[in-house]
């Protein structure tokens, strides 16, 4: 199996578990608990079903869509992800440069491995910043100013991270930020030297936004869900987030909202944006799917605000399905992590082109050629 044979999300990730020792591709692959919510993440897309228009002469189709006043040319963007270069040396770089090509938005973590100034000078598309709120206030400033300066376009604040997730895989392979050798995993590194060589000639592992002031993920070794409960301040609240949005100019989201009330909230505050979404089910196992809450979220603020339905997404069909509810966009991080793992950049564009031309062969199918011509008229809730 190589790249040019991955025609889908299955193949990617079949791909990336072969190149990837074990405890990262877990921790990629994994959710929390029982692991259910990531897979209803999917299934609910099949909840639904399309219902197809013919005889619409649909030669070309337009399938670009403006989100947070900035268009992107398909109606997906990659959500911002943490430590990439544990995935792939050329880690966060590769996706900046993928996104470019395919002229999409994607976003930077706060916990990512290459700063939002080196990705501003290497990307020309919409970026998204993404924020957790930390205990360290000085740290919070510093970040914000970092994007700012950096001209990102779009700040999503995290608001479903308050504590960590309960991820049993990265329990039992020991996962950690850095990455650390123990008796367990030794062997799972050892067996895939391909990636052991790139990660050990590559620049050091590090955190450029975090490492100037917590020791955490960078010079002390934590976990994810120790970092979400240590370092986050637990005491965040409504209050914090509109103080948040006043120190921003640009547009601003929340990222993780999945209730309605919480979406009547968001706006309240003066957000652009709220992207539904339930952490690609690694926080709250047994919490609903975003696609399962789009259409009443879309009914309360569709609107007032961009809504993003992000998490479970893999087929072209589940994109025109949530777009069909009412969603300006689809969003989702394993969508292109899988193929940043398997071939760097060039899997990130070939993960978004395969995406784009099933979106494409989907719509002609449906009978639209805009996306504005999907509705819930070419749904069946059966
Ligand atoms: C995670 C964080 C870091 O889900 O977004 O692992």
């Amino acid at each position: 199996m190589n790249l040019n044979n991955c025609n889908n999300f299955k193949d990617f990730r079949e791909l990336a578990k072969r190149r990837l020792p074990r405890p990262i591709f877990d921790y990629i692959d994994g959710a929390a608990d029982d692991e259910l919510t990531y897979a209803r993440n999917t299934e609910s897309f099949n909840s639904v079903s399309l219902i197809p228009s013919v005889l619409k002469s649909v030669k070309d189709v337009d399938m670009s869509t403006t989100i947070f006043g900035k268009k992107i040319s398909m109606p997906v963007y990659c959500s911002p992800t943490a430590v990439q270069r544990l995935f792939h040396y050329q880690g966060e770089r590769a996706v900046a440069k993928a996104a470019n090509k395919v002229n999409t938005m994607f976003g930077v973590s706060s916990l990512s491995t290459v700063s939002v100034d080196e990705i501003s000078s290497i990307s020309e598309c919409p970026k998204m910043f993404q924020f957790y709120f930390h205990k360290d206030r000085g740290l919070n400033k510093y970040m914000l100013d970092r994007a700012k300066k950096a001209k990102f376009d779009v700040l999503a604040l995290t608001v479903d991270t308050i504590t960590g997730g309960n991820r049993e895989r990265d329990l039992k392979t020991g996962f950690t930020i850095p990455p650390k050798l123990n008796f367990n995993s030794m062997l799972s590194f050892a067996i895939k030297p391909s990636w052991l060589f790139n990660f050990l000639t590559s620049p050091a592992f590090e955190l450029p936004h975090l490492q100037n002031h917590v020791d955490e993920g960078t010079s002390a070794v934590t976990s994810i869900g120790s970092y979400f409960s240590n370092m986050l301040d637990q005491t965040m609240s409504w209050k914090d987030a509109e103080h948040l949005r006043s120190n921003w100019d640009g547009p601003f989201a929340l990222k993780g909202i999945v209730s309605v009330e919480d979406a009547r909230k968001a706006v309240d505050i003066g957000c652009d944006g709220v992207i539904v979404s339930n952490h690609g089910g690694r926080q709250l196992d047994g919490a609903v799917s975003p696609f399962d809450q789009l259409a009443r979220i879309v009914d309360a603020v569709g609107d007032k605000t961009d809504v993003i339905c992000e998490g479970g997404i893999q087929r072209g069909t589940h994109v025109l399905k949530a777009l069909s509810l009412g969603a300006k966009a689809c969003a989702g991080g394993r969508l292109y992590l899988y193929a940043l793992a398997a071939a760097g950049q060039k899997g990130v564009e070939k993960a978004l082109f395969n995406l784009r031309s099933e979106i494409e062969r989907d719509m002609k199918l449906m009978g639209v050629t805009r996306i504005d011509q999907l509705s819930r008229g070419n749904l069946n809730f059966n």
